[in-house]
């Protein structure tokens, strides 16, 4: 033994005491002596033995009581008794109770050594088990991750205080339980796979996820690994596992993938937008070209002319189509805006009656506003279009009757809901929220409402632009409309645009209809597209306006440099290769201070919409435009400054 081996000599004999220590040290051994109990005791606190020679006979106490208090206080000691033949059977009953042997005076030393180093032995096998059992409990305690043993039939043996309480069950609770009580059971068949399959075979599974059933009936997801416990002759006894709680996980899991949902979504749309903008660009060019010359052989046309219904159908088609390139266009955010600085509570108001004809009298119409004015920057009849394409849609969703409610708030978009919704920029908004009772919708039909041409209408009763354009219009506010519903519930659209930092507008003075809208004015004419430029000539011209034309702005210029008499109003397409309209309208208000401009576009690229071009005070058209509306638009730019 490298170790020393401590050994206490308790005997109230001198002599023997002094005779035993010796032999002890030349042994090898460290050897103390204590002439009473009391002495020993005290020994005993001071230091940890291995072995104590206890003589059953002493002065102040009873070698027994001095024994008991030795098990009870140091269990890993082992006592010797040192005993006459007198007292043989006390000492018998002394090993009984825990004296690791006894001794009979008057010693047989070898006998006695022998008898030392077995129990110094023993001694040190119950330390060294306890110290690992001490590590093991503070393993098992400390240990953030569950811990559980259970026997093959699931029982449930041990478990560390981690598991209990991710359970949220008493320790004499989960003794009482088995396995499979805390196992929901769509989870147990996967389990008993997983015993037969890897456990059993292999001695241990991989990582795998279950559910456990909390005392509160919740649901708690869990990570885990299971090893196999086998008894000495190999027969499986049971198994251990590890267990992880990862709700957390599974939460971010959750809002992840929700959020990716919605960037997906998002994606999706704008790729769509894309495409159905550069279509309905064509079209809208092609448009203006079939509705143009459409009217104008009308005009020429008696009612009378067996071709005229032909025309007159030909011509309806095109402005239902026309329609439709609109919608597209401002569902790919290609509409030009007439951006105002608006109090969106004016413009609810104003709205008010028109939606309230379109809904009907079997829904009832709630208005809450609150008193300040809401300031934002946007056009008007865009917004309108969105709150009358979510009326439409509520009414269609309460065919029996209903509540429709739209309110308007001032709320602070923070942070945190930012990092919740993609493409949120953090900050104030105004929000718009309009809700319904009705028939509500689930997560799929949710998921696809703001793509063109998803309707769960009948064929004649929606195309399914509605939500994608009014989708469109609120990106181009740069703002955000969400839609929330349940089946059964109703539905609330919420939509958010920017709180306008300028003050309101003073709105533009409204010009009386002109009655007659011929002129003898003269107008430059500058577009790139020959059949546009055409078309557009011919109306003017038709309406009694002098017309110059350019195909782009430096023609326009040059036109402008060798012209003699007076030009009151440029007419100028936005978009042109080369100078841009806004460039040349510039280029020519230097020459001509107080010359009218008159801007028409099918879309506005984002280039022109930063730029300003489309702000207070600027006229355009956009096209295609009715002949007639040029015509109105037209005599309304030249006549605004003679009120
Ligand atoms: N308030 C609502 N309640 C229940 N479902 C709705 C609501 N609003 C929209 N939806 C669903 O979203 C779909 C798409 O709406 P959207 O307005 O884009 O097209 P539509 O109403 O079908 O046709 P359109 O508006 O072009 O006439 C609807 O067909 C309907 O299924
Ligand atoms: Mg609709």
């Amino acid at each position: 033994m490298n170790e020393l081996v401590w050994v206490l000599i308790v005997d109230d004999e001198p002599m023997l005491r002094q005779t035993l220590e010796d032999i002890l040290k030349k042994r090898g051994f460290a050897p103390v002596s204590a002439g009473t109990g009391r002495q020993a005791l005290e020994e005993l606190v001071r230091r940890e033995f291995s072995v104590v020679l206890l003589d059953l006979r002493l002065d102040d106490m009873s070698g027994m009581a001095v024994l008991s208090r030795i098990r009870e206080r140091w269990p890993d000691t082992q006592c010797i008794l040192l005993t006459g033949h007198a007292s043989q059977d006390s000492a018998i009953e002394a090993v009984n109770l825990g004296a690791y042997s006894y001794v009979m005076k008057p010693c047989d030393m070898e006998q006695l050594l022998l008898t030392i180093r077995r129990a110094a032995e023993k001694w040190q096998m119950a330390g060294s088990l306890r110290r690992s059992e001490a590590s093991y409990r503070r393993l098992h305690d400390s240990m953030t991750d569950a811990f559980v043993v259970v026997d093959m039939e699931g029982r449930l043996l041990e478990w560390n205080k981690v598991f209990s309480s991710m359970l949220g069950y008493m320790d004499e609770e989960l003794r009482q339980l088995s396995y499979m009580d805390l196992t929901p059971v769509e989870w147990r068949d996967m389990e008993k796979r997983m015993v037969e399959e890897q456990i059993i075979p292999h001695g241990y599974s991989e990582v795998y996820e279950k559910q456990y059933r909390r005392k509160d009936g919740s649901i708690l997801p869990v990570e885990l690994r299971t090893y196999l416990l086998r008894e000495s002759n190999g027969q499986p006894s049971g198994m251990w596992a590890i267990v992880r709680d990862i709700s957390q996980r599974k939460k971010d899991e959750g809002e992840k993938s929700r959020l990716e949902e919605q960037l997906i979504q998002a994606q999706k749309l704008e790729s769509i937008g894309r495409l159905a903008g550069g279509v309905a660009h064509d079209f809208n060019n092609l448009l203006t070209v079939i509705l143009g010359y459409g009217e104008l052989v009308m005009q020429d046309m008696h009612k009378e002319h067996p071709s005229y219904e032909s025309l007159r159908l030909i011509c309806q088609a095109g402005l239902r189509a026309r329609d439709l390139t609109r919608q597209l266009l401002a569902f790919s955010r290609k509409q030009l805006l007439e951006m105002q600085v608006v109090d969106i509570n004016m413009v609810v108001k104003g709205f008010e009656k028109l939606i309230c004809r379109v809904i009907g009298e079997d829904i009832d119409l709630q208005l809450v506003l609150p008193a300040q004015p809401l300031p934002v920057k946007a056009d008007t009849s865009q917004l309108e279009q969105v709150l009358m394409n979510l009326a439409v849609n509520a009414r269609d969703a309460m065919p029996e009757g209903g509540t429709l409610t739209i309110e308007t708030s001032l709320v602070d978009l923070d942070e945190q809901y930012a990092a919740q919704k993609p493409g949120v920029i953090p900050g104030r908004y105004i929000q718009i929220a309009v809700s319904d009772t009705g028939c509500g919708m689930d997560h799929e039909t949710a998921g696809l409402i703001f793509e063109p041409f998803f309707t769960t209408k009948a064929k004649d009763k929606g195309t399914g632009l509605g939500l994608a354009t009014s989708y469109g219009i609120i990106k181009q506010h740069n703002g955000n409309i969400w839609a929330y519903s349940e089946p059964g519930r109703g539905t609330i659209f919420k939509i958010h645009l920017p709180l306008a930092r300028e003050s309101l507008s003073k709105g533009k003075s409204v010009t009386a209809e002109p009655t007659d809208l011929h002129g003898n004015e003269t107008i430059l004419l500058v577009e790139d597209d020959l059949q546009m430029r055409k078309l557009t000539q011919i109306i003017l011209k038709r309406q009694g306006y002098t017309v110059l034309v350019a195909e782009n702005g430096q023609d326009a210029l040059t036109l402008l440099d060798n012209f003699k008499g007076p030009v009151h109003l440029v007419l100028t397409d936005v978009v042109m290769p080369g100078m841009s309209g806004k460039e040349l309208s510039d280029r020519i208000c230097e020459r001509i201070p107080d010359v009218k401009v008159l801007f028409m576009s099918g879309y506005s690229g984002n280039v022109i919409a930063h730029r300003g071009v489309i702000g207070d005070g600027v006229n355009f058209i956009p096209k295609p435009f009715p002949a007639q509306a040029l015509a109105i638009k037209v005599r309304k730019v030249l006549e605004e400054d003679a009120l």
